[in-house]
């Protein structure tokens, strides 16, 4: 995939618009999320944060867990929009969620000016550890 493959820019599209509905009260930080499946579907979440700092929940993760909830694991490509000027990319945390459904998954960060970057989870999150650990595929 590419970054100006129509699937990635109606991602882009989706994803920035689910940014303005972030709830960053505490950080100010807003960032959108687009998770994209094998079937072509896209589900998309934004960052939700919480007076008890740490429930806050990622924009990725959030889109993730939207497929999950609606019946769709064949996660093929994620794409995040930050308000910066450099691309920013997923967490340590939403890395490790994303592995679960898929190692190989495409991963675009979107910074403002459509500068882009792309990778692959297993660039971002090599020598995991997931299912396979547990003796499941
Ligand atoms: N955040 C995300 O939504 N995704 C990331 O990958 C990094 C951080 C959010 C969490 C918090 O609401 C704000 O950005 C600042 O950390």
């Amino acid at each position: 995939m590419k970054p100006t493959d129509p699937e990635v820019e109606k991602m882009r599209e989706a994803a920035r618009a689910a940014m303005k509905n972030a709830y960053c009260e505490y950080s100010g930080f807003a960032v959108g999320a687009a998770v994209l499946t094998g079937a072509g579907e896209v589900f998309v979440g934004c960052n939700v944060e919480n007076a008890s700092y740490g429930l806050t929940m990622c924009a990725e993760r959030n889109a993730l867990f939207q497929a999950v909830a609606q019946g769709h694991r064949d996660l093929k490509a994620v794409v995040v929009v930050t308000p910066t000027e450099k691309p920013a990319t997923p967490c340590g945390a939403c890395r490790q969620a994303i592995n679960e459904f898929n190692p190989d998954a495409e991963i675009f960060c979107f910074a403002e000016n459509n500068v882009v970057e792309q990778f692959k989870l297993s660039e971002l999150l090599p020598h995991a550890f997931g299912p396979r650990n547990l003796g499941r595929e």
